[in-house]
């Protein structure tokens, strides 16, 4: 069976929402720099849209974990892949994902950073799927809540496929 991408989440719609992200990161942050810190791979599209959104000066910088799964479920074993480059004590840092689904990654995530002392320390999510939640995260931006469904594209992948489309889609069998 083929599987279709069928759009959910049309382009211009995302990047409307993008934008009011980035006015509101922008008020809260009043001082920068803002370290935008995002994870590979699924982030890097949302992260270019929502950089360019943000007023306070911001700093890139990328880490790289793998729920070491492949296809459509996460495995919950969680392992660092790419290191950061920087120190971020006493840095305000805005980690930056693409969806947030059991959580495992994040939760993970926020404990490793949280040894390293910034100054402050909150996630921005493109998507979230709260139905899937298996360990609490404290999500301080969300763009948009979305139903149990697998989804593809602005930078979301299935086993790789699909990254560069511009509109968030479902991947259905057809
Ligand atoms: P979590 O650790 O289960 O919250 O998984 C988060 C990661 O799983 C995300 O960063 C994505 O890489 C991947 N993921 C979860 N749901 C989807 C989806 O619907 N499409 C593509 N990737 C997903
Ligand atoms: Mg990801």
């Amino acid at each position: 069976m083929a599987l279709t991408p069928r759009v959910f989440l049309p382009a211009g719609q995302i990047q409307d929402r993008v934008r009011q992200m980035g006015q509101e990161i922008s008020r809260d942050y009043p001082e920068g720099p803002i370290y935008l810190i995002a994870i590979l791979k699924g982030a890097f599209i949302f992260l270019a849209d929502l950089a360019r959104s943000i007023e306070t000066p911001s700093r890139i910088e990328f880490i790289g974990i793998s729920s070491y799964g492949r296809g459509k479920t996460s495995s919950g074993e969680v392992k660092l892949t790419k290191d950061l480059d920087v120190s971020i004590e006493g840095q305000h840092v805005l980690v930056v994902e693409d969806i947030v689904d059991s959580g495992v990654t994040l939760n993970y995530l926020i404990n490793l950073l949280e040894q390293r002392k910034p100054k402050s320390l909150r996630i921005a999510t493109l998507l979230d799927k709260p139905d899937r939640r298996m360990r609490d995260v404290d999500v301080a931006y969300v763009g948009f809540q979305i139903p149990d469904e697998f989804v593809v594209g602005y930078g979301l992948d299935f086993d790789e496929d699909y990254r560069s489309l511009s509109d968030i889609c479902v991947l259905s069998e057809s």
